[in-house]
C-alpha cells in the first residue's frame, strides 16, 4: 500500500463523536474520501459537513447500527456504489458498561458482544475479499488498553474480556492476511476523555487524568503512512495516571462481612 493515501477510500464507524470523528478527520486530513457510520443520524451528517469543508474531500454519512448485519451490508453497499472500493477499515462504534457481573443485565453482555466484537468482526469480513482482489487494504481496529490489564479491570469484566477477544483475532487476522498485502493494526487506547468515559463511574472524577483523543490520532497516522512494506501490528497509546493501566489495579476489594 502506498503511503501517499490521497484519493484512497476510507469507512470509519463510529465517526459521529469521540474517538471515531477525531481518527476521521486525520483521515480526511491526509486526503482520503470517507464513509461514516454511525446510528444518530443528525450528529453524523453534521460530522460530514464538517470534515468535507475543512479538509476538502467527499464524505458520505450512512447511518448505520452495527449490531445489525443488514446494516453492516447496506454500509459497504453504499461505499462500493459511491466510491467503487474500499481501501481502508477503520473500525471504532462501541460502546461500555460498568457493573460487577452479578448485577449485570444479560442485554449488556449482548449489546457489547454484538457491537465491540460482532460489529467489528462482521464488518472485516464484509469488506476483506474485497481488500484480497485488489491486494491492498488497511483495517484499524480501536481495541482497548484495558486488554494489557491481568487479570481485566474490575466491573468491566464483559467489556474488557471481549476486547482481549477482538485483539487476539486482530493479530491472528494480520498473519492471515500479510501475504495479500492487507495491514491490520490494533490500537489499545487509555482511558481518553470522551462521552464514553463521560457515564462511566471512578474514572472521571478527576478528568485531567484522562488522555485526549490526540494520541491516538497520531498513533493511526503512524499507522496509515509507514512504508508498505512494514505493519504496526499494535500500537499502544496509554496515560500515565489512571488505574486502570496500572500493572495491580488499586481498587479497593470489598469483601463480605468487613
Ligand atoms: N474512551 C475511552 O477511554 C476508550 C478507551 C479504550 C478504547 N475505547 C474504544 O474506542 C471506541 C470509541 O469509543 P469513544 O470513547 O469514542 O466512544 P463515544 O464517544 O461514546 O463514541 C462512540 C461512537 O460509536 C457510535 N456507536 C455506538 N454504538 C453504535 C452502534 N451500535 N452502531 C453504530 N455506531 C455506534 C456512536 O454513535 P451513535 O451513538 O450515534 O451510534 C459514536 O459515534 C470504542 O470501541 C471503545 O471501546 C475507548
Amino acid at each position: 500500500m502506498s503511503t501517499d493515501l490521497k484519493g484512497r477510500i476510507a469507512i470509519v464507524t463510529g465517526a459521529s463523536r469521540g474517538i471515531g470523528k477525531s481518527l476521521a478527520s486525520t483521515a480526511a486530513g491526509l486526503g482520503i474520501n470517507l464513509v461514516i457510520g454511525a446510528r444518530g443520524q443528525g450528529p453524523l451528517e453534521e460530522t460530514a459537513d464538517e470534515l468535507a469543508r475543512k479538509y476538502k474531500v467527499r464524505v458520505l454519512p450512512v447511518a448505520c447500527d452495527v449490531t445489525k448485519l443488514e446494516d453492516l451490508e447496506n454500509l459497504v453497499n453504499k461505499a462500493k456504489a459511491e466510491f467503487g472500493k474500499v481501501d481502508i477499515l477503520i473500525n471504532c462504534a462501541g460502546v461500555s458498561s460498568q457493573y460487577p457481573f452479578n448485577e449485570q443485565p444479560i442485554e449488556d453482555f449482548e449489546k457489547l458482544a454484538h457491537t465491540n466484537y460482532l460489529g467489528y468482526v462482521r464488518l472485516i469480513r464484509l469488506v476483506i475479499n474485497d481488500m484480497i482482489k485488489q491486494k491492498y487494504g488497511a483495517i484499524i481496529n480501536i481495541v482497548s488498553g484495558s486488554t494489557l490489564v491481568d487479570p481485566v479491570p474490575r466491573n468491566f469484566i464483559v467489556y474488557s474480556s471481549l476486547k482481549v477477544g477482538l485483539r487476539a483475532f486482530s493479530k491472528g487476522l494480520f498473519w492471515e492476511l500479510r501475504d495479500h498485502g492487507i495491514k491490520v493494526t490494533s490500537i489499545l487506547p487509555g482511558v481518553t476523555d470522551t462521552d464514553l468515559t463521560g457515564k462511566l463511574k471512578d474514572i472521571t472524577s478527576d478528568t485531567s487524568r484522562l488522555m485526549s483523543t490526540q494520541a491516538i490520532e497520531d498513533a493511526v497516522r503512524f499507522a496509515l503512512t509507514v512504508p508498505a512494506n512494514v505493519c504496526p501490528l499494535e500500537i499502544s497509546v496509554i496515560n500515565q495516571q489512571t488505574p486502570w493501566t496500572a500493572p495491580v489495579i488499586p481498587f479497593k476489594q470489598q469483601h463480605p462481612g468487613k
